[in-house]
């Protein structure tokens, strides 16, 4: 034992260590180091760790949570900071508090690159820790079910094991320096309207497939200390109260050990705890401090055994300990200037080429360019609610969108992230002229751009938590006025800011399109990097973009306008067809299919063959045919199973490759992407199953066919 784990003890700790009857605990296990520590807590001190409270009514620090520690046992305070996307200031509170604004979600899933996902979650958990937090409320992994949902940009698409997979990495990254991850919101918080009143029907095989698939995949892989669990109800129960889903499938299917914390104002009543709620968050959001004082009560009467307030208090002990969350948390200097450089490669990889006409790259011939519209003189947008990032610098400018409460007010601005486009631009062209309209004139703007040699269009679409955007379009009139420009001048690049798909009316005028989702802190040069062909764009899409919002399962958003505490049922029928599967089974055409992303270059993919015995692999080659280097997504698809046609993404790779260049790719099948949910368990048919490599989700190659012999997994 060393010195350190003694003093993590404490000297209560030494004098259990001493006693003679007991066997010595390994206290490297995080395990038996949680059993240890809590069996010296009075119960007042157990009691304090399952509530916590909202700092800044306490005259602390202004962030998320805080959960106060136990000093004479070691027990660190819990400063609790979101952070999907960089370390959140809410409300700006904390006052010229700056970090590291990612990309928004949906940009870093359109990498398809689970090693960035990792070095973008350290980067967060790094700057968390150097600004005094450890315990970051990320981890967002809630399925694009929607496209009005106002949180998808916080999140990583509509697949389960795209989503699952990036979301364990940067859960991974982030635990990596100290700071223990949460993965949230579970489950099925997949709208914002009338999210707290939203019951989200699904039946068990279809959730189990699908979000349910996502949590479970990122929990294998990242481990998060805490799950947060959502604000909605579950088919008829509340999400932090579900016993099937708290004590069933999470604690039990899945053996999770660590703890389950609420959202914010998610907590109803005491009987949660027995549901497998161990923590209730920010506890003066709810009507009461239920975790407090009623659960005490409820342990005096019987109705909670002391054994499950000993688990819930093991449970925080154990993540803090198997996460390295006790070390002393000490505000330091961040490496803000490396820092950017993650941010801009999530920005590179993460940007989409949807459409090119052969305008980009930019040529360098180009004299006269306008730069039109979406604040691009000055910077990018960025989404708002609690994953809201002050970034570096501060913002270029905050525009007021307003509400009805002074709460509205504050969460309601439009943060531009200072990374102007205009600038990068002008930086990396010198040699052309480069004039800004803000787009405000369209009839202006498109006689001007009829005198330039191109022109690039910034369209934007502002989402905020809290609130969902009917429909697909862009708003304030960026339709018509990129109409406008494209009729003045073919020679059109678009570029999209937007926070979920939108429709482009215009596309058949333009000559190229760009999705730069929220590009973050170094947005613009991203940005300027990819259209003047310095970076070559290798983002896929994460997401279906759908032709119209008719082809969508839910046309119309569920409960909007209705007054707040209505209480709606969503169905979700669509089960575990979400985005691009649901496409597939209705035959539908979308926009862009999910997968979809073009490049400077061009790929060849080898014949593929998948050999099946206990598990499936995937072999083939990718090549790199083109000029210029760069890096393709090659995705496998299952297309049939056990003769069912379906569509199911099996395994992906992203591989650089210089021009000419070859690679050989070996893909394992994680086997419950095989494998149906059947009542209690995974289940293999015996069968034929078809395999296809795809260059997107519409794009795919012979299949190949294999037989698996019947199979049951564990759940
Ligand atoms: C959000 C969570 C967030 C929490 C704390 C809630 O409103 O749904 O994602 O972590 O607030 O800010």
């Amino acid at each position: 034992m060393t010195k350190q784990m003694l003093l993590g003890l404490g000297a209560a700790g030494l004098l259990w260590i001493c006693a003679p009857v007991q066997a010595a605990p390994d206290l490297q296990d995080p395990d038996a180091r949680a059993a240890a520590v809590e069996a010296q807590m009075t119960d007042a001190e157990r009691f304090q760790l399952l509530h916590g409270s909202l700092p800044i009514l306490e005259g602390r620090r202004p962030t998320a949570g805080f959960v106060p520690g136990i000093p004479r046992l070691g027990v660190p305070d819990l400063w609790e900071t979101d952070a999907s996307l960089g370390v959140a200031n809410p409300f700006m509170l904390r006052k010229d508090d700056v970090a590291t604004a990612l990309p928004s979600g949906l940009a870093l899933a359109a990498s398809f690159d689970p090693e960035l996902a990792f070095a973008g979650g350290a980067m967060i958990g790094a700057e968390a820790r150097a600004k005094g937090f450890n315990v970051l409320l990320g981890g967002g992994v809630n399925l694009a079910r929607d496209y009005s949902n106002g949180r998808n940009f916080e999140y990583l698409g509509e697949d389960p094991l795209l989503a699952g997979t990036l979301d364990g990495e940067a859960i991974r990254g982030v635990q990596s320096q100290g700071v223990i991850s949460t993965i949230k919101h579970y489950s099925l918080n997949a709208q914002e309207t009338l999210r707290n009143w939203t019951d989200a029907r699904i039946d068990e095989a279809a959730h189990r497939e699908s979000d349910l698939l996502a949590f479970e995949i990122a929990i294998g892989r990242g481990k998060p200390g805490a799950v947060m669990c959502a604000y909605n109800l579950v088919n008829g129960v509340y999400a932090c109260g579900a016993d099937h889903l708290l004590n069933g499938v999470l604690k039990h299917d899945w053996g999770y050990r660590g703890w389950v914390m609420s959202d914010w104002g998610a907590v109803h009543e005491v009987g949660y705890f027995n549901a497998g709620l161990d923590q209730q968050s920010a506890a003066q959001v709810d009507k009461t401090v239920w975790f407090g004082d009623p659960l005490k009560a409820e342990m005096t009467a019987g109705r909670v055994s002391r054994e499950r307030v000993y688990d819930a208090v093991r449970r925080i002990l154990r993540s803090i300990y198997a996460v390295g969350a006790d070390r002393p948390v000490a505000e330091t200097p961040v490496a803000y200037a490396a820092d950017a450089k993650v941010a801009r490669r999530v920005a590179t990889e993460g940007m989409v080429l949807l459409k090119n006409d052969g305008l980009l790259p930019l040529a360098a011939s180009a004299k006269s360019i306008l730069v039109v519209g979406g604040h691009a003189d000055i910077g990018v947008m960025s989404g708002a609610g609690s994953s809201q990032v002050v970034p570096v610098g501060g913002p270029a400018t905050l525009i007021p969108v307003g509400g009805s409460t002074a709460f509205d007010t504050l969460v309601n601005r439009q943060l531009i992230v200072p990374a102007s486009p205009l600038k990068a631009l002008r930086a990396a062209l010198p040699q052309a002229r480069i004039d800004y309209d803000g787009g405000y004139a369209p009839v202006e703007a498109a006689a001007r751009a009829a005198r330039a040699d191109l022109v690039i269009v910034f369209a934007t679409r502002w989402q905020v938590e809290g609130m969902d955007a009917p429909g697909l379009a862009l708003p304030e009139g960026q339709n018509g006025l990129i109409a406008q420009i494209a009729r003045a001048n073919p020679h059109t690049v678009v570029v999209l800011e937007t926070g979920n798909p939108v429709t482009m009316p215009w596309l058949a005028g333009v000559g190229a399109v760009l999705e730069a989702w929220y590009p973050g802190q170094d947005g613009g040069t991203a940005i300027a990097d990819i259209l003047t062909g310095k970076a070559n764009p290798s983002g896929r899409l994460p997401i279906t973009f759908p032709a119209s919002i008719a082809q969508t399962p839910r046309p119309q958003v569920a409960g909007l306008g209705l007054p707040d505490e209505t209480r709606i049922s969503v169905s979700y029928s669509e089960g575990s067809d979400v985005g691009y599967r649901g496409f597939a089974r209705r035959g539908q055409t979308p926009l862009f299919p999910f997968g979809f992303g073009l490049s400077y270059t061009h790929f060849d993919h080898g014949p593929l063959t998948v050999q099946a015995g206990a598990t499936v692999t995937a072999r083939f080659t990718v090549a790199n045919t083109g000029a210029a280097a760069g890096a393709d997504t090659p995705q496998l698809y299952l297309v049939s199973a056990a003769g069912r046609p379906l569509l199911r993404l099996a395994g992906f790779s992203k591989v650089v490759l210089a021009p000419g260049e070859r690679r050989e790719v070996s893909l394992g099948v994680d086997p419950r992407l095989l494998a149906d949910w059947a009542e209690d368990g995974w289940r293999i048919r015996a069968g034929a199953y078809g395999f296809a490599l795809g260059a997107s989700a519409t794009d795919l190659g012979p299949v190949v066919t294999v037989r698996l012999a019947e199979r049951r997994l564990e759940p």
